[in-house]
Parts: C-alpha cells; structure tokens; sequence
C-alpha cells in the first residue's frame, strides 16, 4: 500500500547523516540499495543523490514499522524517521562516509513501488550502453555517473562566475536561424509558414556573437547548445555544448590571457590543480612537425624527428625514392621497445599501412648491435647520425617513415599515439595543455580544386600576411588558436575580420563570389560596414572539458541524454516518424526511405 510524505519533512540528505548527529531523529527520502534480513534485523541501506546510509528495523524499536520492511524491494522509494546511532565497533565500515553510523527506524512510509531494475544500481555493474541509455533515470542513480553531472554543474558554474566577474553578458542567440559554416553538415527545420523554405540549427553562434561586438555588447559569453550533422565518435555529439565568448578592442594575447585564467581556474576548484601559467605555445608548423598533427599530446615525448639529412645518401630504395620525390625521412625513437615481440612490430607496420603509409621500417637496437629489414643498407655514419639525433640507445627501437611531409606527418603522428599506449606512457590524473597557434588560414581542397577556411572564412590573416591573400593563400598565416588538453580540442578560436575591405578579399581567395557572400552573410556584411570594432573570441566544448576533468573516455559519460553512434536516442527513440498531416502542413514528402 502506497503512503504520501503528508507531515513528514526530509531533515538531511544520506549522504549527511555522520557522528555528530548521535542521538538526532532524522527524516531521510530516497531509494532501497539492499535490504538485508538478520534474523530479528532488518537493514536496509537508503540512497540519494549524496550517498547510502545503513539504516536498521529492530522489533523492539516499533513491531508495525519493522513488520513493513519486510516488504520492501530493490529501488523502491521510501521516507524514513529514526535515530542516528553510532554502530558497534565490529560493524564499522571505512569505507563508507557514512559508515560509522546508522538510523534505527520508527516510521517507515513506502512513497512508491518499483520493478526489478533492468540492471544493478552499482558503481560496476557490467551493462551494456545502450540498455544503459535506455534506462538512464536507473543509471543516474549509480554514484559514478551521478558524480560526473555534479561536475559538470560545478564547471558551468564556474564558466558562468568567472566570465561575469571579468565583465562579460550572457545574451542568448537563436536556434532557429540560418547556416553558420563551422565545416560540418546542418542541421535543418523546414518552416511551415514559408513553405519550401528551411532554418538551420546553429553550429555555433558564430555570426551572432559578431554582430553582438558591432552592437556595443562588448563581451560576450553563452553556455550555448550547437548542432553539427558528422560523423559521430567518442568525442563528437550531433548537439554538444560549448562556453561560447567574444570579446571587443582586444588582440590574441588579451584572449588568451582570459582563456588562461579560465581553465586554470576550473582546474583548481575542481581538481586541486594549479597548472603552471602561461600555457605552452606551439605554432601549427611545429606542431605538425613534432607531433604529426594539431592537437598534440604531450603527455609524452615520443617526437618525430626529421632524419633526411643523416640518410641523404642512404641507398636504401625507401629513402632514396622518398628524397628524390621532394618527400621527407622521420622517425621516432620509442624507448625501450626493443621488448616488443616481431608480431607486436608487424602490427605497428600494418596500422601504419592503414593510415596511409606505403611501410613503416624499423630498426631494433640491442646490446648485440643493430636488426631490422633495412639495417644492411645503413652506413656506420648513417647509423651515428640516427643515434645522436633521436638519442636512440640500446634496448630502443626507432620507427621510420619515409613519403610526403603530409604523409609522413601523418602517419608517425598515429603511430606516436600507438606507441604511448603499447609502452604504458600515459600517466592517469596527468594534464598538459598547450596553444596551437598561427594556423594556415586556408586549406586546399582537392576535391573541389578550391582554397578552404581552415578555421571559418571570419578569421582574421595575420597583418603581415595581407598582402600575399591573392598571390598566395598557402602561406597566409590566420590569427587563430586552439587549445590542445591532452591531445584533445578542448577550444579554438580567433581575431575576426572587423573590415568589409579584407573580408571582400576572403571571400574572393576562398572563390565566393560576392552575390554569393551577399547571399549566405549578407547581414554580417552589412553589420561590419557599420562600425565594427577590432574583436575576437574562442568557444569551449564544455562536453570534452567536463570529460577530461572527469577521466571519461566518452562525451556519454558527461551529457545526460546523449545519442548513439547512429545519431538516434535509446531513451525516446528519436529520430521517429511524423504524422502524414505535419508533412503535409508543411509542404513534404517522403521520396524513399533509404535502407
Ligand atoms: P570549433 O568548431 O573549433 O569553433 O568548436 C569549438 C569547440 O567545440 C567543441 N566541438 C565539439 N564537441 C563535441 N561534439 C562535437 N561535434 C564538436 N564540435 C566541436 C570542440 C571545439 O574546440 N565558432 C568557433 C569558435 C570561435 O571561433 O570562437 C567554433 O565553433 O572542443
Ligand atoms: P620494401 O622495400 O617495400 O620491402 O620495404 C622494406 C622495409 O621498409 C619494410 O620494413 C617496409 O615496411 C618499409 N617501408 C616500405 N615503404 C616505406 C615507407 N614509405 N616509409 C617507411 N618505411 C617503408
């Protein structure tokens, strides 16, 4: 039989409940983790959203209440008064905030029933995502994943008081809107009222928080949903949130400046860490060519080192053709991995091949001297020359690539990230953050044989570099910059173009013509003719943020309702099917369902 709380007031939450309570009646609401029988006893553990509390049924405290919690089932929800207690020595239980104590109880009231739980409401239990998300009221029950919502409550709040306090105004941008290109796919709602005609879900606020510069705003900052139609992996949600700023009468360093404070303050007040101040700064070249890609992580040495001209001689037919196409040789030196089994170095050379490489030679350094497919070819000198460059000594096997830089970069850039985990190399609870800046501001797409923005066409070149926007768009230097946490993009962003003159030009290097640009942004364009000042800005994925500081491997792990792979939602099962008549109403039909 169901009872109401009618007279009963919660006095503490579970997880509240210590010593200096002894001897206290407290109210306490929440749900059965166990119940256990013990003869005359009965005890019941009660959870919330704080923790559990051991609480005990003992006949002679009442006969009725006792009688009742026979009853009680997993996951049913209850409202219990009693008295705290100190536990006798031998029931202590350390590991328990609030083991040392439990409530002997007088009124029990059942506030609701439940059914078998699909899975254990433990901190690890073996469940299956999907069956996870699909019942995710039950999985957020688990302390684990309660855990990671708090934090992320905590860090909005954080963003939230450390941008008001430097100033900044929440003002809030549309969903319905027009497309913003961040470079995915949109995201659309066919509009009822103007039939054929469609708003696209924001992949940023991008133009938006612009045209808040030009209206006097002066700084900006949104804790603000975006839409991006891609494809999905561990660290990519079709809607995701980012901590999106802009700032006015500001340069790279002031933006970095405040970033810096930012980040830094979120890890102190949710990790004790003070990281050291100010970040590292690696420019996209170095970058590219230490770490073999953009987003280094630098957990770990490991770093490719250009070798082409220790090995300019090299008759190895590898190197040579790889020098004489204008390509590159680099290696890594991977330290103590002269361990690795030949099977373990047969897989390295077949991932690499599966990232693009034509091969991936390797030299074993042993006490017994130098082994390895391309060994014989090697001069003593070439061999000195490799060693001093990448300190390679015995027991180290270095990892070669020779192709184009592009390749090269590429594939050793994988092929660090591999080793790092085969070598045990990444520390748990270690951070390391750093800027990547002075991205190339356009990229070429040979696909559709055009230039590309790398960032988005509103980035600013660097001064320097306008006079080379036409004659040659691959050296043009943007003023951008990411921020790199542990070899992940955790935020990026840029100075903007506040003049339509090198805007126009943009547009004309990326080959959007002007009736184009007029089309697409127009209303940017004429707001920058008004009076834009000098701005800039960044956007945080706060998802990716919340999941590093929580020691997730996944962007599910930290967004309550998140999607699949698929893109779809196990909980409402969305995407679904429309009634006739709203397709209709809006001017729709369905051509053929793709299989
Ligand atoms: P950008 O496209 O780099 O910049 O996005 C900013 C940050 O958002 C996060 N992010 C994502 N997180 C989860 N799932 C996704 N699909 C996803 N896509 C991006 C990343 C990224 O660093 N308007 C610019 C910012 C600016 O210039 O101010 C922008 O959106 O952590
Ligand atoms: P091959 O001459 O193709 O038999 O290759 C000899 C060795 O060089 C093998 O260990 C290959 O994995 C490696 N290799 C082949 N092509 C490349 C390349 N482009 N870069 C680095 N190593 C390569």
């Amino acid at each position: 039989m169901l009872e109401d709380m009618k007279g009963l007031k919660r006095t503490h939450y579970c997880g509240e409940v210590d010593e200096t309570l002894l001897g206290q009646e407290v109210v306490i609401m929440g749900w059965v983790q166990h119940r256990r029988d013990h003869g005359g006893l009965v005890f019941i553990d009660l959870r919330d959203r704080t923790g559990l509390l051991q609480t005990v049924f003992n006949p002679q405290e009442d006969e009725l209440t006792h009688q009742k919690s026979h009853d009680v089932r997993s996951e049913y929800v209850l409202a219990l008064k009693g008295v705290v207690r100190r536990r006798p020595d031998e029931m202590v239980n350390p590991k328990m905030t609030t083991g040392q104590v439990e409530v002997f109880i007088r009124e029990l009231r059942v506030l609701n029933v439940a059914q078998t739980p699909p899975f254990q409401v433990e901190d690890h239990a073996d469940v299956n995502e999907n069956v996870r998300l699909k019942y995710r009221y039950i999985d957020l029950r688990r302390p684990v994943v309660m855990k990671n919502f708090l934090l992320r409550h905590h860090v909005a709040k954080l963003t939230r008081d450390y941008f008001d306090q430097h100033g900044f105004m929440e003002v809030e941008t549309p969903v319905l809107t027009k497309s913003t290109p961040e470079g995915a796919r949109d995201y659309l709602v066919p509009s009822r009222v103007s039939q054929g005609l469609f708003y696209a879900l924001p992949q940023s606020p991008q133009l938006f928080k612009q045209i808040l510069m030009v209206g006097g705003i002066d700084r900006y900052c949104q804790i603000v949903k975006c839409f991006r139609d891609e494809d999905l992996r561990a660290d990519r949600q079709p809607e995701f949130t980012q901590v999106d700023l802009e700032m006015s009468f500001v340069e790279q360093d002031d933006v970095m400046d405040m970033l810096e404070g930012y980040i830094a303050g979120v890890f102190r007040e949710t990790l004790d860490i003070d990281l050291p101040r100010p970040f590292q700064r690696l420019t996209y070249d170095e970058s590219m060519r230490r770490y073999g890609n953009d987003r280094p992580d630098l957990r770990y040495d490991l770093e490719i080192v250009d070798i082409s001209t220790v090995l300019a001689k090299s008759e190895a037919k590898v190197f040579a053709e790889a020098l004489g196409r204008g390509g590159c040789i680099r290696a890594i030196n991977a330290p103590g991995a002269a361990t690795f089994s030949r099977k373990q170095l047969d897989d390295m050379v077949a991932f690499a091949i599966s990232m693009g490489a034509k091969g991936l030679a390797w030299i074993k350094i042993t006490a017994e001297g130098w082994q390895g497919p391309l060994v014989k070819f090697l001069t003593e000198e070439e061999k000195e020359g490799m060693a001093k460059a990448l300190s390679a000594k015995a027991g180290d096997v270095i990892f070669f690539g020779a192709d184009t830089v592009q390749v090269v970069a590429t594939v050793l850039g994988h092929v660090r990230a591999r080793l790092a985990q085969e070598l045990g190399l990444i520390k748990e609870g270690e951070f390391r953050l750093t800027w990547v800046t002075d991205f190339p501001m356009f990229e070429y797409d040979a696909e559709a044989k055009r230039w590309a923005a790398m960032h988005h066409p509103f980035t600013s070149p660097r001064d320097e570099d306008l006079d080379i926007l036409e004659s040659d768009p691959g050296q043009v230097r943007a003023k951008a910059y990411d921020l790199v946490l542990n070899g992940s993009e955790i935020g990026g962003g840029s100075i903007r173009i506040h003049r339509p003159d090198v805007q126009a030009k943009v547009f004309a290097a990326l080959g959007i013509e002007a009736e184009e640009a007029r089309e697409k942004f127009g209303f940017l364009l004429d707001a920058l003719a008004y009076g834009a000042p000098p701005h800039g800005g960044c956007a945080f994925g706060l998802d990716r943020l919340v999941m590093i500081l929580a020691g997730a491997t996944s962007l599910r792990d930290v967004i309550a309702f998140p999607k699949t792979q698929k893109a779809t939602c196990p909980l409402t099962e969305a995407p679904g099917p429309v009634d006739p008549r709203q397709l209709l109403e809006l001017g729709l039909r369905i051509e053929a369902k793709k299989v």
